[in-house]
């Protein structure tokens, strides 16, 4: 089984590659991850709304794929037996999977029962916060199969910007390595940039690369409201705001400098942007920022142990 935190043999990776032209779907929640993920396969990887495979314990999110013309379920379960799907996204809160732990009495919240034995390949990709693969594959696959699922299984994290085909996804292995089907990094890439980073620093990566989102959305608008306050259009300002971030972000990426480096080479003494850099500092802004992720990963766990 691929994914760095795989030790205990619970199954065989995949032999044949996946066709991607005709693989089946499955997504296990119906929430914003999905939503993400769903829009960004149809309208940037050409996935056919009909591939696509939904469930969820209610249709109160659900319904909007149904009338996107996917297809939902109110069974975990149909996911991977009746629907039979090759690519499957597990975007549930992480309590269902510790609560299936807790309790392992079967019909489980996960999933009524262990998945079925299938010839065909699977392919697992987690999206849960705070949740090991280990105790996903605990939830998952029958011990008493123990090596004969044909499963490849990842943890990963991906961004919103992937439902416009702009996401950054940190994934447990070597993207560019066999640790990868050829056939998932094809359709990953599709809506976002990978980057491997251990299983171990998921969370932190989720913090950052998730809710900094928004945190991000946050700088842009306070930046646009700013110019607003120093006489600039709204629409400029919004614009300006945005393009000043994607230059930022572009020239650090590309150039590889340290951002205080590329601050420094903004700044001249005694100048407007050092002045305006002081006033951040003197309003803890850098702190607020460390604190802001920090809080975000705390929370994560918090929701862990919270019902959904
Ligand atoms: N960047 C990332 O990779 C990233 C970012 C944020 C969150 N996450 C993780 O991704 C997961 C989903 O996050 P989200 O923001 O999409 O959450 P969300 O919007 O709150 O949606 C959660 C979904 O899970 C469904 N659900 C609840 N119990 C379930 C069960 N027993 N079986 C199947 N589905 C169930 C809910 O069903 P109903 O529609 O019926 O309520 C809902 O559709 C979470 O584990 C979160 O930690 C990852």
């Amino acid at each position: 089984m691929s994914g760095s935190n795989s030790k205990r043999k619970r199954s065989k990776s995949p032999s044949k590659p996946l066709e991607l032209e005709t693989a089946k779907l499955g997504f296990i929640g119906s929430g914003k991850m999905t939503e993400s993920l769903v829009n960004g396969f149809i309208d940037y990887g050409k996935v056919d709304k009909k591939r696509i495979f939904i469930s969820a314990p209610t249709e109160k999110n659900s319904i909007r794929f149904k009338e996107k013309g996917c297809n939902i379920t109110k069974r975990n379960y149909d996911i991977f037996g009746k629907f039979d799907c090759d690519v499957i996204f597990i975007c549930c809160p992480g309590s269902v999977v510790l609560d299936c732990l807790r309790d392992p009495k079967r019909p489980h919240p996960l999933c009524t029962n262990f998945i079925p034995l299938t010839s065909k390949d699977k392919y697992i990709f987690s999206l849960v916060s705070g949740v090991k693969l280990t105790q996903l594959q605990t939830v998952l696959l029958n011990p008493d199969h123990k090596g004969k699922y044909i499963i490849e299984m990842h943890r990963i994290v991906i961004n919103p910007a992937c439902a416009y085909g702009l996401g950054i996804c940190a994934i447990d292995v070597e993207p560019d390595s066999n640790k990868l089907s050829a056939s998932l990094r094809t359709l990953l890439s599709t809506i976002s940039k990978l980057e491997h980073v251990p299983e171990e620093q998921m969370d932190a990566a989720c913090a950052i690369c998730g809710a900094g989102l928004a945190f991000v959305y946050c700088f842009i608008k306070a930046m646009a409201d700013g110019a607003l306050k120093a006489g600039l259009d709204r629409s400029i300002a919004i614009k300006f705001a945005a393009k000043t971030l994607q230059c930022a972000a572009q020239s650090l990426l590309e150039t590889g400098k340290h951002p205080g480096e590329l601050r420094d080479h903004v700044c001249a003494p005694g100048g407007p942007a050092i002045e305006g850099i002081n006033k951040m500092n003197n309003l803890d802004l850098n702190g607020s920022i460390i604190s802001a992720v920090e809080k975000s990963k705390d929370f994560a766990f918090k929701l862990l142990t919270a019902k959904p």
